[in-house]
């Protein structure tokens, strides 16, 4: 059976890919190491095959022992481990939630459900490193599939509306704190159905602008308000956020001819959910209702939600979608602009397809 280590196993999108391994009983058929960076010799989770110490996850040597890694540790680890690693002549397989390789020719970006084939191309070709997509990106493409599939998209302007948890466990604690601290100080006011609502709406105002409101880990208001900016500036005016949608995209879907993806991303108070309202240049014309039955058939994930208003209220969003798997895709219309041009918008939970599942589904290709 195939030795596999895990890193960063602790973390938040880590956390999510145990649970989701136990679930689906991934743990048959290989046999785990936990690594870890800062408490190597303590005792490793039990995943039902009885107990075993933590492995020191900067040893080399340690890591080597092994046919397969996933790392969840995040970027810095990566850079620190990858490339000594593979000098030693290691050639196990590398599966990685972190976007420090992503980009890399010897690296294929997973999304099985979208991309199976150029995985097995590359296993086939010897390819050893694996690595998971951006969480918008990897949320578009479910969305999309079908469109994408059937080479229907000229572009794609993706409007993003992205969660806390893209940030971290931190922020999204800090985003329930925000919201806390504008109900205590809203509460007398809430009390009094007599209170006039303009101090109501003065008191929050002033209070998400003061020193007491807790933004340590935004730096800035979320709850109450939104960020239109995500991860660095890179030179062109784009987030690094937004630069990623079009280049990994295209790398997915491996593309010869690269299809324009930009928009704006923006972080907005959802704790795991991201939501995208996107608007697609079509190649051609083509009804709404074969639009919709594409999307819908593409994978057993992605769904369509009728464009109509108390089934996009109930099914299309956040609150609707966390902690599972579904990719519903609603507000399916035609717009103004002309008949090639779809307005689209999907719902995703970032830390499921947006980050451990594509790679628990990467081991589970492996293993067969
Ligand atoms: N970069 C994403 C975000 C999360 O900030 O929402 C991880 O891909």
């Amino acid at each position: 059976s195939l030795t596999v280590g895990f890193v960063g196993w602790r973390g938040m999108v880590g956390s999510v890919l145990m649970q989701r391994m136990r679930e689906e009983n991934d743990f048959n058929g290989i046999t785990p190491i936990f690594f870890t960076t800062s408490q190597a010799g303590q005792l490793a989770p039990d995943v039902g095959q009885g107990a075993s110490t933590l492995q020191d996850a900067n040893d080399i040597e340690a890591l080597s022992q092994c046919d397969v890694i996933v790392t969840c540790q995040g970027g810095d680890y990566t850079t620190a481990v990858y490339s000594s690693l593979r000098a030693t002549g290691w050639s196990g397989y590398w599966i990685d939630a972190a976007s420090t390789l992503r980009m890399a020719e010897e690296s294929i970006i997973v999304l099985d459900p979208v991309n199976r084939a150029n995985i097995d191309n590359a296993l086939n070709a010897g390819g050893k490193t694996f690595v998971g997509g951006n969480c918008t990106v990897s949320l578009m493409l479910m969305g999309l599939h079908g469109l994408f599939a059937e080479d229907l998209v000229e572009w794609v302007s993706p409007m993003t509306y992205q969660a806390a948890s893209g940030s971290g466990a931190r922020h999204m604690r800090e985003l329930i704190s925000q919201m806390g601290s504008i109900h205590q100080v809203s509460k007398p006011y809430l009390d009094d159905p007599a209170s006039a609502i303009l101090e109501l709406d003065k008191t929050v105002a002033d209070h998400i602008r003061s020193n007491e409101y807790p933004s340590d880990q935004f730096g800035v208001p979320l709850a109450g308000s939104l960020i239109p900016w995500i991860d660095k500036a890179v030179d062109n005016g784009q987030s690094k956020e937004e630069w990623k949608a079009q280049v990994e995209a295209n790398k997915i879907l491996g593309t010869s001819q690269p299809i324009p993806i930009d928009g704006l991303c923006v972080r907005v108070g959802a704790m795991r959910c991201h939501s995208q309202a996107m608007t697609i240049k079509l190649k051609k014309d083509i009804s709404v209702s074969s639009i919709e039955s594409i999307i819908d058939n593409a994978n057993q994930w992605a769904s369509l939600v009728p464009n109509d208003r108390e089934v996009t209220m109930r099914d299309l969003s956040p609150a609707a979608v966390t902690g599972t798997m579904n990719i519903p895709v609603g507000r399916v219309r035609k717009l103004a602009m002309g008949d090639q041009y779809l307005g689209a918008f999907t719902v995703g939970d970032q830390l499921l397809w947006g980050a451990a599942e594509p790679l628990r589904r990467m081991l589970a290709i492996l293993k067969k």
